[in-house]
C-alpha cells in the first residue's frame, strides 16, 4: 500500500475514535505535517494551554511534548490528557531541577520567581509565575519594577526580556532549548545576505536573537524586517506582511504550516537542521493508539498540581 493511501486509513481510524471518546486533538506548530493537518486546534504553548483550559471535549490528545500535557492536565483536571509518546521530553525543560530552583530561590530570598513554560510542574510549582515566549514581556511588565526576579530557565528568552523591560534587577538561569541555540547568528547572517529583501523571523529561544537585535540596532539589519516572535505571532506576521520571502529562525515543522496558509510565499530555514527530535516523536500511528488504549495519561499530583496552577493562571490571563 503506498504511504498516502495509509495514512488516510489511519486517519480515519482517528477520526472514529475521536468521536467515540469525545476527544479534541491539540497540535503544536513544530509537530510533523501530517500531525498538524489532524488537529483541531494548531498553535504555540500559550493556544494550546488556553485550548486546553476551555475545551469541552473529555479527551485531550497532546500532540507536543510532556510539560506542554501536563500543563494541561494541571489546567484542566477533569480532562483526560493523553501524550501519543512518554518520550516526548524537552531539553531546555531538563535545564533545571526542582532541587536547583529551590537552592537559587534561597539565595534571592526576596525575588519573585518567573519560569517559562518549557520546565516541569515540579518547577512550575516552586514559581510564580509562568509565561510563554509570546507574553514574557507582559509576564514581567506585571511585576512591580523594584522586585528583583528570577527568570528561568532559558537565558536567550531571559536576555530578549531585560531588554525589552530595560529592567537590571532580573537574573538568568543559564539554560537552553539544543535546537534554538544551535541557530547561529552567522548562519542567519549568511541567508539575509542571499535574500536581502526577506522578513527574518526570531524566536526569542534562538541563540541569534541577541545579535539579531544588535544587527538591527546597528541597522544592518533593516528595523521594519527584523522580528523576535512566538511561533504563533510568526504564523500571524506572516499572513499579515507585505514580504514574498521571509528567514525563519526557529524549529523547521513551522514552516509547513507557513506554506500553508500563504501559498505564493516563500520561507526559508536559517538553519535547516534546526529539528526538534522530541516534536518528531509523534506519529499518526501513537496518535491511533494513544486514543484506542487511552495512554499514555498524564497526571499531576495534587498537591504538586495545586501550587504551579497558580502560577500558571496568571500566565493564561496576561497577554
Ligand atoms: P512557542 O510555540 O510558544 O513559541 O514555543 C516554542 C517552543 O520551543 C515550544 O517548545
Ligand atoms: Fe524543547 Fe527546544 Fe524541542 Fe521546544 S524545540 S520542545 S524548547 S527541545
Amino acid at each position: 500500500m503506498i504511504v498516502a493511501d495509509k495514512q488516510r486509513l489511519i486517519v480515519e481510524e482517528i477520526n472514529k475514535w475521536k468521536e467515540k471518546h469525545h476527544a479534541i486533538i491539540l497540535a503544536h506548530n513544530y509537530q510533523m505535517p501530517e500531525i498538524q493537518d489532524i488537529a483541531d486546534v494548531l498553535g504555540d504553548s500559550l493556544a494550546l494551554a488556553r485550548a486546553a483550559l476551555t475545551t469541552e471535549a473529555d479527551v485531550i490528545v497532546f500532540c507536543g511534548v510532556h510539560f506542554m500535557a501536563e500543563t494541561a492536565a494541571i489546567l484542566n483536571p477533569g480532562k483526560t490528557v493523553l501524550l501519543p509518546d512518554l518520550e516526548a521530553g524537552c531539553s531546555l525543560a531538563d535545564s533545571i531541577t526542582v532541587e536547583q530552583l529551590r537552592k537559587w530561590k534561597s539565595e534571592y530570598p526576596d525575588a519573585v520567581v518567573v519560569s517559562y513554560v518549557n520546565t516541569s510542574a515540579e518547577v512550575k510549582a516552586e514559581s510564580d509565575y509562568c509565561c510563554t515566549s509570546s507574553n514574557a514581556v507582559e509576564v514581567v511588565n506585571s511585576i512591580p519594577r523594584d522586585k528583583e526576579i528570577l527568570f528561568l530557565p532559558d537565558m536567550f528568552l531571559g536576555q530578549f526580556v531585560k531588554r525589552e523591560t530595560g529592567r537590571d534587577n532580573i537574573h538568568i538561569w543559564l539554560g537552553e532549548c539544543h535546537v534554538h541555540a544551535g541557530i547561529r547568528p552567522d548562519q542567519v547572517e549568511d541567508v539575509i545576505r542571499h535574500h536581502p529583501k526577506a522578513d527574518l523571523l526570531v524566536h526569542p529561544e534562538c541563540g541569534c536573537s541577541t545579535s539579531s537585535l544588535y544587527l538591527k540596532a546597528e541597522g544592518v539589519l533593516p528595523e521594519d524586517k527584523t522580528h523576535i516572535l512566538s511561533t504563533g505571532q510568526m504564523l500571524k506576521h506572516s499572513k499579515v506582511a507585505q514580504a514574498d520571502e521571509f528567514i525563519v529562525a526557529t524549529e523547521v515543522g513551522i514552516i509547513h504550516q507557513m506554506e500553508r496558509q500563504n501559498p505564493g510565499k516563500r520561507f526559508l530555514a536559517a538553519n535547516p537542521e534546526a529539528v526538534c527530535p522530541f516534536m518528531k516523536m509523534i506519529t499518526l500511528e501513537k496518535v491511533l493508539t494513544a486514543l484506542k488504549e487511552k495512554k499514555h495519561v498524564i497526571t499531576v499530583p495534587e498537591q504538586v498540581a495545586g501550587k504551579a496552577k497558580q502560577a500558571i493562571d496568571r500566565m493564561v490571563t496576561i497577554g
